[in-house]
This record gives C-alpha cells, sequence and structure tokens, in this order.
C-alpha cells in the first residue's frame, strides 16, 4: 500500500487538509474535510460509547478483576501553570534537537540515522532523517559530498549498519541530513515540547501558562470533584477527549506526529493491589477494540517498553502499534499507550513534584527552607467506605491518539482493487472499507433513473434515513460511477429504487466489500441500515 495515494485520496476526496493551505501551509497542523470530520467524530463517538457509556457496571467484563465504573470530564486547555510543574512536564517533557548551521535545518536528535561511508581516501558519517527512505537519502548525500555519480556508487565504500545519530560522540565528521559540508550539526539540546501562552494583558513571567500537552492533568486535578459530586466507588475510570498541543521539533508523516492534536483519555483508579490485573485488563481490552472496528491481526503489535524507554510518571508501559504504511516494512508506529502510572500524580499534586529521581512525597526545599515545588496541598486520597481503607490510588491509563487513530483506520481502509461493472467488464475501483460504525455517511439513495417517480421515493427514503444517520443522496450520472464515489467515501451501503420499486415497493442495498446486491422492501430500510451498523 503506497502512502501517498492515501494522501492524494484524503485530499480529493475531503478527508484531511493541509492548515492554511492558501497560504502555504503550516507545518504540523491538519484540517479535516467534510468526510474527515464525520470519520473523526464517529471514532470518538465510537470510543466514548464502548469505553464510558455502554460499559456495564453491573457485572465483571471478561478479564477484569471486578466490576467498575466509568464517567466522563470536559476540562480546559490551559490549566493553572503550576501543575505542568507537579505533573512533571515543565522539567522532564522535553525532546533534544540538534540545529544546522548550514542549511538553518532543525531535527530532532533521535530522528537522524546515519552510516559510516568511506571514498577517495575520506571517511564520513552520511545522515538521513529516520524513515523507510533513509538509506536512499544517505547514499545521496554521500555521493553528492564525494562528488560521485550514481553510475559510480560502488567507490562508495560502507562500514557496518545504519546506526542513530545519538550514538556519535562527535560531530565533526558528521554530514547532516541536508548539508553539503561536515560538523555543521550543533550539539543536542533540551527543548521543552510544551506550547507557552501568555493570560491577561500585561504578560509577566507570572502570567506565563501553557497548552496542555496530555488531557490526563485535567482528570487528576479533578479527581476529587468528581467522587464529591457522584455516587462512584472506586474502581472507577475517568474519560476525556480533548485537543493537546506539543511543540514537535519535527511533526511528519501526515498526522501521524502533529502539534496539535486530539487524545482519548481514561485515567483509571483503582486499589494498589489490584493494579497489575487492571493494568493487563486495560492492555487487552484496548487491543481488542481496534480489531473489532477492523483492524487486521496482521498490522497490530502490543509492545512492552523497556526501563530506559519508560515516560518519567511510568511503572510500565505497553504501546498498541500500526504497522503504517510510511514506515519501513516490519516496523510499526505508536497508536495508543497503555502506561500503569502508579499514584505519581495523585501524589505530585498533593505535595509536588520534585525531580526526575525523588519519590513525591520526599519534599526537597529551597535556601530558605520551603518547598521548591508546591503541590495543592489538598488530600487527594480515598476513603473506602465499606472496609475505611485510605489509600492513594493507583491508576492506569490507556490514551489513544484521535488523529493516529482516524489515520490508522484511513491506511487500513484503503483497498485498490478490481471489479466488474453492470456491463460485465472489469473496471478497477478504489475502496475505503471503513467499519461501518466509523464510516462518514452510512449510506447513500440513489434513484436509477431521473425519472417515473425514482426521485421522489428515493427522497422519501432518504428523509427517513437522515433522522438517524448521515446519508447521502444523488441522482447524477451513471450508476455504477455513483457506486464508485461511494466506495472511495467508504460509504458502507447504497440503495437503489429502480423500475421494480414502483411495482413492489422493494430497492436494493448494495454491499460496498462484497458488491452483494439483495432486495428489501422500502419499509424495511432503516432497521436494515441500522442492524448493519451494530451488527
Ligand atoms: N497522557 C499520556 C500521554 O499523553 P503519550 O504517549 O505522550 O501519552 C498518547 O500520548 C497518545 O497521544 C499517543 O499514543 C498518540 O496516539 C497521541 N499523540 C501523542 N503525540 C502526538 C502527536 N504529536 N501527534 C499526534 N498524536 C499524538
Amino acid at each position: 500500500m503506497d502512502m501517498e495515494n492515501i494522501v492524494s485520496l484524503c485530499k480529493r476526496r475531503g478527508f484531511l487538509f493541509q492548515s492554511s493551505e492558501i497560504y502555504g501551509g503550516i507545518n504540523g497542523f491538519w484540517d479535516y474535510g467534510p468526510l474527515g470530520v464525520e470519520l473523526k467524530r464517529n471514532l470518538k463517538e465510537t470510543w466514548w460509547r464502548d469505553m464510558v457509556l455502554c460499559h456495564d457496571d453491573m457485572s465483571t467484563l471478561p478479564g477484569a478483576p471486578e466490576p467498575f465504573s466509568m464517567t466522563g470530564l470536559d476540562t480546559t486547555i490551559i490549566l493553572h501553570p503550576q501543575i505542568w510543574k507537579c505533573s512533571g512536564h515543565f522539567d522532564l517533557f522535553h525532546d533534544y534537537m540538534v540545529d544546522c548551521r548550514e542549511t538553518n535545518k532543525r531535527y530532532r536528535h533521535d530522528q537522524i540515522n546515519g552510516r559510516w561511508v568511506e571514498a577517495k581516501g575520506q571517511k564520513i558519517f552520511a545522515t538521513a532523517q529516520a524513515g523507510d527512505t533513509e538509506l536512499a537519502a544517505m547514499e545521496k548525500q554521500a555521493l553528492k559530498f564525494f562528488n560521485l555519480r550514481n553510475k559510480n556508487k560502488d567507490d562508495l565504500k560502507w562500514d557496518g549498519d545504519a546506526v542513530c545519530l545519538t550514538s556519535i560522540d562527535n560531530n565533526e565528521l558528521v554530514l547532516g541530513p541536508e548539508a553539503k559540508t561536515l560538523g555543521t550539526l550543533t550539539e543536542p539540546r533540551e527543548f521543552n515540547l510544551m506550547f507557552p501562552t501568555t493570560i491577561g494583558a500585561l504578560g509577566g513571567e507570572d502570567d506565563r501558562a501553557f497548552l496542555r500537552p496530555e488531557t490526563a492533568q485535567g482528570i487528576f486535578v479533578n479527581f476529587k470533584n468528581v467522587l464529591d459530586s457522584t455516587r462512584f466507588r472506586l474502581p472507577l475510570g475517568i474519560a476525556q477527549i480533548g485537543k493537546s498541543f506539543r511543540n514537535e521539533i519535527t511533526p511528519r508523516n501526515f498526522t501521524f506526529r502533529s502539534r496539535e492534536f486530539e487524545q482519548m483519555e481514561i485515567e483509571f483508579f483503582c486499589h494498589p493491589d489490584q493494579s497489575q490485573e487492571w493494568y493487563k485488563f486495560w492492555r487487552d481490552r484496548r487491543l481488542q477494540w481496534y480489531k473489532d472496528l477492523g483492524i487486521s491481526d496482521d498490522h497490530l503489535i502490543l509492545r512492552e517498553h523497556t526501563p530506559e524507554e519508560l515516560a518519567h510518571y511510568s511503572i510500565g508501559t505497553a504501546d498498541i502499534e500500526y504497522a503504517f504504511p510510511f514506515l519501513p516494512p516490519g516496523e510499526y508506529g505508536e497508536l495508543e499507550g497503555i502506561a500503569h502510572r502508579g499514584d505519581f500524580d495523585l501524589r505530585s499534586h498533593m505535595v509536588g513534584k520534585l525531580d526526575e529521581n525523588s519519590d513525591p512525597l520526599d519534599v526537597q526545599l529551597d535556601e530558605d527552607g520551603k518547598p521548591k515545588w508546591k503541590g495543592s496541598g489538598k488530600d487527594l486520597t480515598y476513603r473506602d467506605d465499606l472496609t475505611n481503607e485510605k489509600y492513594t490510588p493507583h491508576v492506569i491509563e490507556p490514551s489513544a491518539g484521535a488523529d493516529r487513530g482516524a489515520l490508522a483506520f484511513l491506511c487500513e481502509a484503503y483497498t485498490e482493487d478490481e471489479q466488474p461493472d453492470e456491463k460485465g467488464k472489469m473496471q478497477s475501483r478504489t475502496v475505503m472499507k471503513l467499519h461501518p460504525r466509523i464510516a462518514p455517511i452510512k449510506a447513500a439513495v440513489f434513484p436509477l433513473v431521473k425519472k417515473d417517480g425514482m426521485p421522489e421515493i428515493s427522497k422519501e427514503i432518504y428523509l427517513d434515513l437522515k433522522k438517524n444517520f448521515n446519508v447521502f443522496y444523488d441522482e447524477k450520472g451513471a450508476v455504477g460511477r455513483r457506486y464508485r464515489r461511494q466506495d472511495e467515501a467508504g460509504t458502507p451501503f447504497c440503495i437503489t429504487v429502480d423500475g421494480q420499486t414502483l411495482d413492489d415497493g422493494t430497492v436494493t442495498i448494495r454491499d460496498r466489500d462484497t458488491l452483494e446486491q439483495s432486495r428489501i422492501h422500502r419499509d424495511e430500510v432503516r432497521d436494515v441500515v441500522h442492524e448493519r451498523i451494530n451488527g
């Protein structure tokens, strides 16, 4: 599957556009078009329905240690700046960047790979941005540097495999990804990924705030409010969907790494003794969710983080990863992380976050003997009203990206096949095999021809369906072409009113994937579409 074809379909059919395109675009920001907005809304609504509204808190789900409750929140994007100090984002949420003094390009240090190569008696480290074409890009760089033609590429003597720039101590022999001379990359520097902003008109240091880099903190700081305003007991999951912002150094791979994106996060509060069991439960449940919505087993993996990879708050994380087509074969990109955050966040918001290695309860003092970072000082522990036990809950966090999810479903859905047209001639078609629950348009209604009362009947069916589903009416052009337009939009069902409808009230319903057409009575259309969407 070719990423270029998917990107081109997304633009052509209105799934995704580059933000601010008429001004040349803005790197790392994307707009959802008429089909894309429906796809992403459906994805978010499906997540909310499956995770929050329709999970059964009266009985135990398979794999869950006991019944549990779920509820939701919608918190602000700008939070009290102290929250980011206590969460660790202020001090620890950074990537390393390097600049190229020759081209003025900026790169993430860990996203440059390179290979040692020798020619004309000189050995250099030729680099490229990590990705599926990196080896070709390194070769091009090396040929240019040594002033060799493509036909002389055997003169390049490569030494070892490609390795990350982070493993190279001395930059002097490094040829930057787009540079012509050696040693133009700077030493790596820390770069905090939070977007700063200013509150109010004065704009002093005290007015500095940040756009949230994750939705999670809004949940942690409302934990007590939720308990106090409801009758929920633990175990309890609190869910939130919303925008997050990260000033990514090198946004790329379409929407995969953007600077503005949406997250669908659950903070699941439980007893510490049960946290490992809940961690396993959420890992499996979230993986299954993607499979149930049509992502094939072959394209998904669940990968436990190594200790070095763990984020500053995590004592265990598993990523659900997808074989995005822009990655080299056999490589996967993160779709969702399921983290065991322990009691890190609640403790930090009680007493204050210190530094990377310290226990949040081990308060570090400044020269005046005052705590360096102050927490809220509020009691965020939980008292079980049945056992009277008081404890700081542990938290399991399934954190999914709505945009990465949408991108994975688009990649998975993109299919090119050949199908016979009305005259039996084979025609190639592009079809988006999106699961009916997330498909932007659920059904299209067509009159076979624009006469004999067929448009009128079609419009009646269309208006009836519209009350429950996003449907589309189309009477223009050959019916085969209308079908193919809907295939590209991912519409799972097409309903056609034809001559027979006038006699017996039946219509055809065509299945996008199997191309099977069956006849049903027009009065049944709503129930049949509902049944086929929801299984
Ligand atoms: N609260 C935990 C947290 O934010 P994360 O692994 O940094 O964890 C969770 O982010 C998910 O958010 C990722 O798995 C991904 O789907 C999405 N995400 C993170 N950064 C992103 C970016 N720059 N662009 C698009 N999606 C992103």
